[in-house]
């Protein structure tokens, strides 16, 4: 049997109820801050990811889906949205003397070690603001998250790490001092940190290896290479944020896996999902657009893991109850009744949109179908045979309360159940 490509998970209709109701969760709260949806391909030019995300980076170098066309052309499948959505708006002409504020969802794909909440195609919820330079846009989207955990009801077990990172000048001179740093280490760094020392040497400060735990503990603090702006911009967001009343770690260490980002990078992370807990993640990366050839132009914005925040409402208990039960199933005996009853079906949903009818298909005994509507979860069942048919009515009977059946003229149904306490 052909079986799934490994880490990537079949949504099944059981599961689907709670992406529906995260993604509505998210889509109303977008709306309410005004920020627009943009939908960009999930295949992109493997360019497109080197120059933004970083070669050095564990995304560039070794979790890139990448694969020619037919034509020869080297494309991947997009292992996040960022350098796309920036692509797609340069292209577009959307940050010219624009501010757009924006959002997406959709998969992505990292050919990742798969366990659990780490997946080789995962969904993310996205967000990037452009055209803004303030901390007060940090805010915003910082406050936005925060009040879409509160309405999730999870916010008392996520929470937020914030750090800058400075512009790529003053990150130059903090590297050099991490570089020097490590270098009276360099015998005891793993394998993956000495890699990381000549290119990309903030890297291993997210290493996750407890043996170098000790010696992480002592690097020097990016703060005190911040550039002025810099660290005016990271105080007045602090500022912003306590007035706000949120509770935030400053997190000297917090350096993020992808090479865009300049000032404000932050995670919300979670004690409850074991070693894959950052739920949410983003910064600013003013570069990013004039890196691919746009004018300069600010910008932050974060992705969620859709999974992990799942898996979070699921352990915590929070995720509501969804009724995916039909209000009725129509049961028709005979080929008769199969004919008229498909009729009646459709008038009724014309009738009365809100009305959830599952129509009985294939046939069957009566003592069959009634099996069928008892498991379906309706609470009455209509039923259509040669007796109604012969006097134009239905038989109505209640499958979760004891009370007696109902003889009803098919054209007072409609009346019948438009009263909620009837179906
Ligand atoms: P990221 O930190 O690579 O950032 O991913 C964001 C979130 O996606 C993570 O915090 C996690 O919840 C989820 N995620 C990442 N990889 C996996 C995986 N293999 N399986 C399941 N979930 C995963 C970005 O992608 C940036 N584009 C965020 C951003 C937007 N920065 C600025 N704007």
């Amino acid at each position: 049997m052909i079986q799934a490509i490994r880490g990537m998970n079949d949504i099944l209709p059981e599961e689907t109820p709670a992406w529906q109701y995260i993604e509505q969760t998210f889509q109303i709260l977008m709306a309410r801050y005004g920020y627009q949806e943009i939908r960009f391909p999930i295949v992109e030019s493997t360019d497109l990811f080197k120059r933004t995300i970083g070669e050095e980076t564990d995304i560039v170098g070794k979790e890139m889906y990448t694969f020619e066309d037919r034509n020869g052309d080297s494309l991947t499948l997009r292992p996040e949205g960022t350098a796309c959505c920036v692509r797609a708006g340069l292209e577009r002409g959307l940050f010219h003397n624009q501010v757009q504020r924006l959002w997406y969802m959709g998969p992505m794909f990292r050919y990742e070690k798969p366990q659990k909440g780490r997946y080789r195609q995962f969904f993310q919820f996205g967000v990037e603001a452009f055209g803004l330079s303030g901390p007060d846009i940090d805010a915003e989207i910082i406050l936005m998250m925060a009040r879409f955990w509160k309405e999730l009801g999870i916010s008392d077990d996520i929470r937020l790490q914030l750090n800058s990172l400075g512009t790529s000048e003053s990150r130059a001179g903090y590297r050099k001092a991490l570089v020097n740093y490590f270098k009276q280490f360099e015998d005891r760094l793993d394998e993956d940190s000495k890699r990381r020392l000549p290119t990309n040497p903030m890297r291993i400060l997210d290493s996750k290896n407890p043996d170098m735990q000790d010696f992480i503990q002592g690097v020097p603090s990016l703060f005190d290479y911040l550039d002025k702006e810099s660290k005016e911009h990271f105080e007045t967001l602090c500022q912003r944020l306590d007035d706000a009343g949120l509770i935030y770690e400053i997190n000297p260490r917090l350096v993020r896996g992808l090479d865009y980002y300049s000032r404000t990078v932050f995670e919300w992370v979670t004690d409850k999902l074991g070693s894959q807990n950052a739920v949410c993640a983003g910064g600013r990366f003013d570069g990013l657009v004039e890196l691919l050839g746009g004018k300069s132009t600010p910008a932050i914005g974060f992705a969620m893991g859709i999974e992990r925040l799942i898996a979070l409402l699921e352990t915590l208990k929070v995720m509501p109850a969804f009724d995916q039960y039909p209000d009725v199933y129509m049961i028709l005996i005979g080929e008769k009744a199969e004919k008229v009853g498909l009729l009646l079906a459709e008038q009724l949903r014309t009738h009365l949109p809100r009305l959830k009818l599952l129509m009985h298909v294939g046939g069957g005994s009566l003592k069959s179908q009634f099996k069928k509507a008892d498991k379906s979860g309706a609470n009455i069942a209509l039923v259509l045979g040669d007796e109604e048919l012969a006097n134009d009515s239905v038989t109505v009977k209640f499958l979760r309360a004891d009370q007696p059946q109902k003889i009803i003229k098919q054209s007072d149904l409609k009346a019948f159940l438009v009263d909620p306490k009837n179906r």
